[in-house]
Parts: structure tokens; sequence; C-alpha cells
């Protein structure tokens, strides 16, 4: 009888726990990479907040990477970034709400649209910090109007 149950309760306990480890592991380096653009994107809008608000001065050329790294990332297919599984509770680290799931046409409008406003921070950005600061609202706006909607808040 031994013989017989361990061997199964073995293979059941490995398969349980190979599985999610594998899951997660997909799951966690998909986080990682959207945590990156999401941070490179806080590092850019910073700068130009700060030009905006006259703490950094206007610089041009620092101006437009700023805005072009806005545009870039924005523009990034945001399909293989968040696999189901990958939400704040399942994933450690994750503020992901399960609703971007539920309602995935609307997360990707909402990215759309954020890569929209960084249109006319391209613009913006190669004139001075006046434009720069009338073009602030849309893109803050647009990454708010995601975060509202699908981040949990902060613990
Ligand atoms: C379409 C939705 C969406 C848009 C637009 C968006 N974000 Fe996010 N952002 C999220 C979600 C969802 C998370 C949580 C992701 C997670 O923890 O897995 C997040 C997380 C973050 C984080 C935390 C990253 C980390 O390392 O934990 C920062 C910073 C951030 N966003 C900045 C921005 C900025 C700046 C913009 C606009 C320029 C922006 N986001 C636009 C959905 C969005």
């Amino acid at each position: 009888m031994k013989s017989l149950i361990l061997p199964a309760v073995t293979a059941a306990t490995l398969g349980l726990s190979f599985q999610p480890a594998l899951a997660d592991e997909a799951g966690e380096a998909a986080m990682a990479a959207r945590h990156g653009e999401m941070s490179l994107m806080a590092h850019a809008l910073g700068i130009l907040g700060g030009m905006a608000k006259g703490q950094v001065e206007y610089e041009k050329i620092k101006a437009e990477a700023a805005a072009e790294t806005l545009y870039v990332v924005s523009s990034i297919d945001q399909h293989l970034l968040w696999p189901e599984g990958s939400e704040a509770g399942a994933l450690d680290g994750s503020r992901a709400k399960a609703e971007i799931w539920t309602n995935m046409d609307d997360f990707t409008a909402k990215w759309n649209s954020l890569h929209t406003a960084t249109e006319a921070m391209k613009t913006a950005a190669g004139e001075s910090q006046q434009a720069i600061g009338a073009a602030m609202g849309a893109v803050g706006g647009a990454c708010s109007a995601c975060h509202k909607a699908y981040r949990t808040p902060a613990s």
C-alpha cells in the first residue's frame, strides 16, 4: 500500500508546486518589464514637470529627450506585459487591478490616449517652458486616468 501511495502523493505534490512556479516566473518577468516602462516614463515626466514649474532649467535637448521617451514607451504594444494571473493579490509586488483583464479594450484605449497626448508634448518640448506646461495636463491626466481605474492604491 505505502509504496503505491507515496509516489502518487509525491507526483501530485510536484505537479502542484511546479506549475504555479512556472506561471509565477512568467508573471514576475512581465511585471518587472512593465514596472520598467512605467519607471522610464515617470523619470521623463518628472523632468518635464520640473521644467514646467521652473524647478529644472528648460533645455531644449533634454526636454525633447524626455518627450521622446514618453512617446516611444507609450507606443510599445502592451500585449506581452499583462499576462493573466499577474494581478495584485496573485503576484507579490503587483498593483495591477484584476479589472484590467475584464476591460482590456478600455485599458488599451487608455494606453493609446496617453500616446496621443505625448505627440503634443513632443511638439511642445521643442518650443518652450510655457508650451511644456500647457501640454502637461493631458499627459499627466492620461497617466492618472489609467492609474485610478486599474492600479490598486499604494499600501
Ligand atoms: C493604460 C494604463 C496605464 C497608463 C496609461 C499609465 N500607467 Fe502607470 N501603471 C499602470 C498599472 C496598472 C500599474 C501597476 C502595475 C503593476 O504593479 O504590475 C502602473 C504602475 C506605475 C508605476 C509604478 C511602477 C513600479 O515600479 O511599481 C509608475 C511609476 C507609473 N505607473 C507611472 C506612470 C506614468 C508616469 C504614466 C504616464 C506617463 C503612466 N504610468 C501611465 C497603468 C498605467
